[in-house]
């Protein structure tokens, strides 16, 4: 649905004139469960996006609707919920709260949302939504936000409100995404670089199909193995304020003094980091045989050490194993089912995605969907608004 179908819709139900704003889900190509950790990520933006038409409203109600659902959320915004509903509209909802809260919640609105990110599939269809939805409110505010702003006031609304203890990754690289780019960002400082991605390679995404939940106990449960790892070692090294500022030595002349689970999950997030920047020197230099190793051993230490994969995932990247054009691949995103990223040659994307597909069928039962995508333009480059 283009954005001026989604406004001819918003037509239909509200009878007033919308603007609409949009922000993209997003692949991490390595970095997985480091944000969280004042680590490094390189996430690119992919071109599915979420879509927002907003009108505003004399009262102060919010009234959102979706085109993929048919449930309508009606919410006065002096008593709404301050609890999850368990629904899509949690997203739309927190971040209107976490604006009210900032100061930026004085005027009631109109919303009708089009989603075209995959749910649940780990490319952050929620962070999509979330950044698209507070550009729009904000924009009846007629104030502006920096975008690193914005990506934490929508990590806030997830936390907070939606309840999943997620890292500012997502709701970054939506914001800050640039085409032909991947986004090298420090998650303690929000310093980031662009790193070019050539075109002689796409990003092909495997969805297994298997559905990913982030609120779900498990993603929460690796963040509180990282904080006990933290508080162990800060006995230790008083300077470590996150698994960021470990060192491998730090961390093997420690293994002894904690659980041999803690152990594995810090070390996978202390090679992770390392994993992170030198990938970004291998784009750098066209290594990208050098990118491919570094993505198999990532997706390695995410099975064996932080112990996030599954059967499917595991096969989906067996799968991709000795296809023609195919450099490196790895599991993307929480784990447990959602999606992996490989890289391949743009000549042989076409038939990889055709061949992968159906060796995972083979092997599962289960036919996936196969996304052959390229680095896109995030919420802040030029499609902040579309003209309706
Ligand atoms: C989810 C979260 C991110 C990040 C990844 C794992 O996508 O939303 O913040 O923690 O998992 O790398």
């Amino acid at each position: 649905m283009t954005p001026q179908e989604l406004a001819e819709l918003f037509r239909q139900n509200f009878q007033a004139q919308p603007e609409v704003f949009s922000a993209p889900g997003r692949v991490n190509l390595i970095g997985e469960h480091t944000d969280y950790n004042d680590g490094f990520v390189l996430p690119s933006a992919i071109g599915f996006y979420a879509h927002v038409a907003v009108s505003a409203r004399a009262d102060k109600k919010l009234s959102i609707r979706s085109t993929e659902f048919p449930d309508v959320y009606d919410f006065d915004l002096r008593n709404a919920p301050m609890k999850k509903l368990g629904a899509w509209c949690d997203y739309v909802l927190g971040v209107a709260i976490e604006l009210a809260s900032a100061g930026f919640g004085t005027t009631g609105a109109n919303l009708l949302v089009h989603g075209e990110v995959p749910i649940g599939a780990g490319l952050s269809s929620s962070a999509a939504l979330e950044v698209a939805s507070a550009l729009a409110l904000l924009s009846l505010e007629g104030a502006e936000l920096p975008l690193s702003a914005i990506a934490k006031l929508c990590q806030k609304a997830e936390n907070e409100f939606v309840g999943a203890r997620v890292g500012i990754m997502d709701q970054f690289v939506s914001c800050h995404g640039r085409e032909a780019h991947a986004v090298l960002l420090d998650c303690r400082s929000l310093g980031y670089e662009l790193v070019p991605i050539p075109d002689t390679v796409k990003l092909v995404i495997s969805n297994t199909m298997v559905k990913h939940e982030l609120s779900g106990g498990e993603y929460n449960l690796r963040r509180e193995q990282c904080e006990q790892g933290v508080e162990i070692l800060s006995r230790s090294y008083p300077h470590i304020k996150a698994l960021r500022d470990v060192t491998g030595a730090q961390l093997a002349a420690q293994e002894e003094s904690m659980p041999a689970v803690i152990y594995k999950r810090c070390l996978h997030v202390v090679q992770e980091n390392e994993r992170v920047l030198q990938t970004a020197e291998r784009f750098r230099s066209g290594d990208l045989p050098g990118v491919g190793r570094l993505m198999r051993d990532s997706h390695q230490s995410l099975r064996d050490l932080y112990e996030v994969s599954c059967r499917e995932l595991d096969i989906m990247v067996e799968a991709a194993e000795g296809l023609p054009g195919f450099i490196g691949g790895r599991m993307t995103g929480g784990g447990f089912g959602g999606c992996t990223v490989n890289l391949v040659r743009t000549g042989n994307a076409e038939a990889f995605s055709q061949a992968i597909a159906s060796h995972y069928q083979e092997k599962t039962g289960i036919f996936p969907d196969i996304y052959i995508c390229s680095p896109a333009h995030g919420a802040g480059a030029e499609l902040k608004k579309a003209v309706v």
